[in-house]
């Protein structure tokens, strides 16, 4: 089968265009600015250039955007003083803390101090009970971009069986639910698969899409699929690889030229779900923002 290549790159690219020519029209007619405030605790290179990441992408969409830096050994009540006075802050629309925080902080009680009007990461669990019974919520940003990715490639979830592999906060759960909303571009049938099921395969060959969300190389190989299957992959996954100049390579959960091969539509790693999530939390900082002008 000659299957389709979903190009997150490219839907990716749409989105932040339609958010920066949607946040000029908001400049222009309500001399409203979106704003998002950045919080890096530690030294985390990964962390650090993930953030810069966001801060680009920010200025494409001509966002306010800033940045605060805190010492690995920043105490919990300094974490959560920060976030308290963006809390308060009109001019800041978005507030994002990114995790991984220093072991002596309680994560959840950074992610439940922001206010869940700003939670533009969607992982509040005010904005987590919102998802599940169908509010208006800000939803976490990789599954928002998946949901993105399969809407806009045009493909068909009304009454289909979406099998989701991983049941992780920031991606199993949330797409889980997201899916399964009785609403356009969703009402599809669920299960959701995970390490304690024995058989995954009797799971994944069930799917008419199969999404794979659990950092492990392949997860699934070809005969874990049927013919016609749509793929979505989560997954990065760094796998050594001596031909190329920085000794490895990139890849997903999932074996992607013998799935591939059977699927009529797949995402490619990279350049399928990783680009998504950025342009969904430029998405969500200006849903943020326009809330925020309309007093809701
Ligand atoms: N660290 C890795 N991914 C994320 C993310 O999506 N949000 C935050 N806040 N931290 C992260």
């Amino acid at each position: 089968m000659q299957s389709n290549i979903i190009d997150g790159r490219a839907i990716s690219a749409a989105i932040k265009e339609e958010v920066r020519e949607q946040t000029r029209a908001l400049k222009e007619e309500r001399r409203i600015v979106p704003g998002l405030a950045f919080l890096l605790v530690g030294e985390n290179a990964a962390s650090q250039s993930y953030v810069r990441s966001k801060e680009r992408a920010c200025e494409l969409c001509g966002f306010h955007s800033t940045t605060v830096t805190l010492p690995a050994t920043a105490s919990e009540e300094e974490i959560l003083a920060r976030v308290d006075n963006w809390n308060i802050d009109p001019d800041i629309h978005g507030i994002l803390v990114q995790l991984p925080l220093p072991d002596h902080v309680d994560e959840d009680r950074v992610i439940e101090s922001i206010s869940p009007l700003k939670d533009v990461d969607g992982f509040h669990p005010v904005n987590v009970g919102k998802l599940v019974i169908g509010q208006e919520a800000l939803l976490p940003c990789t599954p928002a971009g998946i949901h993105q990715l399969l809407l806009r490639s045009g493909i068909e979830t009304a009454g289909k069986h979406v099998v989701v592999v991983g049941r992780s906060n920031i991606v199993g759960k949330p797409i889980a639910n997201i899916l399964l909303q009785k609403a356009a571009g969703a009402n599809a049938v669920v299960t959701v698969a995970h390490s304690a099921a024995g058989d995954i395969a009797a799971y994944t060959r069930q799917a008419d899409i199969l999404i794979v969300a659990t950092g492990r190389v392949n997860t699934v190989t070809a005969d874990m699929v049927k013919d016609g299957v749509v793929v979505v992959d989560v997954g990065i996954n760094r796998v050594e690889d001596a031909s190329r100049e920085k000794g490895y390579r990139i890849v997903g959960d999932v074996d992607y030229e013998g799935v591939g091969a059977k699927a009529a539509a797949i995402t490619p790693v990279p350049g399928g779900v990783g680009p998504m999530t950025i342009a969904m939390l430029m998405q969500n900082t200006l849903n943020a923002a326009r809330r925020a002008a309309d007093g809701r």
